[in-house]
């Protein structure tokens, strides 16, 4: 099955993508993932994307979509994707139609997390990201074992760049504006599927494989 997440900035996608890989074998695509690896390893790309990330503005149109055909392209047909992050304008919802068009694949649902601007606030407030592969945690509901370090492989954890208050703010208006008209395009596709994204994480995890029927 291939997905699509869409949601607002703390919503919830990057930590129900990564349970979904975990417990169903499915392959996590994350641009955001993927930029801040760029960005880390100071690559052309991550000084590029920097510039737009630490502002909350999103990446140029044409930069991503070459991202996710590459990854595309790398990814087993047999396991399913899922799209984190991606697409998040009309340009890229389009471009990405005429993509999975020419690899003969198809988008089986796309999923709105909806969640209340408190719930975001609090959540991106005490998220802590693990350096070496981006396990995510919080320091409220989900913490580590140790404080500052990721359970999984023991790196440290550190807070998103982009997780200040004016940063945040910046985001989620750029979500209202160029990534919610996107959520029109599956509609009309008949693939379109609200998640209350609302809750614990297993909670979220039990509504979302309900939604998708698993
Ligand atoms: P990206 O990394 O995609 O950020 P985002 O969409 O703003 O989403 P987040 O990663 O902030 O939130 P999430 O929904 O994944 O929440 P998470 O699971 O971490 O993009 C970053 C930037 O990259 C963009 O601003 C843009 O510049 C650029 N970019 C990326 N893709 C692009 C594209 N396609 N085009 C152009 N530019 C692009 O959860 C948040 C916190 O809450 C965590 O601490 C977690 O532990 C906690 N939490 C999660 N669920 C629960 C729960 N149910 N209960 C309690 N706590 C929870």
């Amino acid at each position: 099955m291939n997905l699509i997440f869409f949601g607002p900035p703390g919503g919830g996608k990057g930590t129900q993508a990564r349970l979904l890989q975990q417990r169903r074998g499915m392959v996590q695509i994350s641009t955001g993932d993927i930029l801040r690896d760029a960005v880390e390893a100071a690559t052309e790309l991550g000084v590029r994307a920097r510039s737009y990330m630490d502002r909350g503005e999103l990446v140029p149109d044409a930069v991503m979509v070459g991202i996710v055909e590459e990854r595309l392209r790398l990814t087993d047909d047999a396991a399913g994707f899922i799209l984190d992050g991606f697409p998040r304008t009309l340009a890229q919802a389009e471009a990405l139609e005429e993509l999975l068009g020419r690899l003969r694949r198809r988008i089986h649902r796309a999923v709105d997390f909806q969640v209340s601007a408190e719930t975001l606030v609090r959540r991106l407030g005490g998220r802590r990201v693990c350096q070496a592969a981006g396990h995510i945690y919080h320091v409220e509901f989900t913490p580590p074992r140790r404080p500052g370090v990721c359970d999984l492989d023991g790196s440290p954890l550190y807070q998103r760049e982009d997780d200040r208050p004016e940063t945040i703010r910046r985001r989620m208006e750029v979500y209202r504006a160029q990534t919610e008209p996107v959520l029109e395009f599956y509609r009309t596709r008949g693939v379109y599927a609200a998640l209350d994204a609302e809750g614990t994480v297993e909670e979220v995890y039990a509504r979302l494989e309900a939604v998708l029927g698993l």
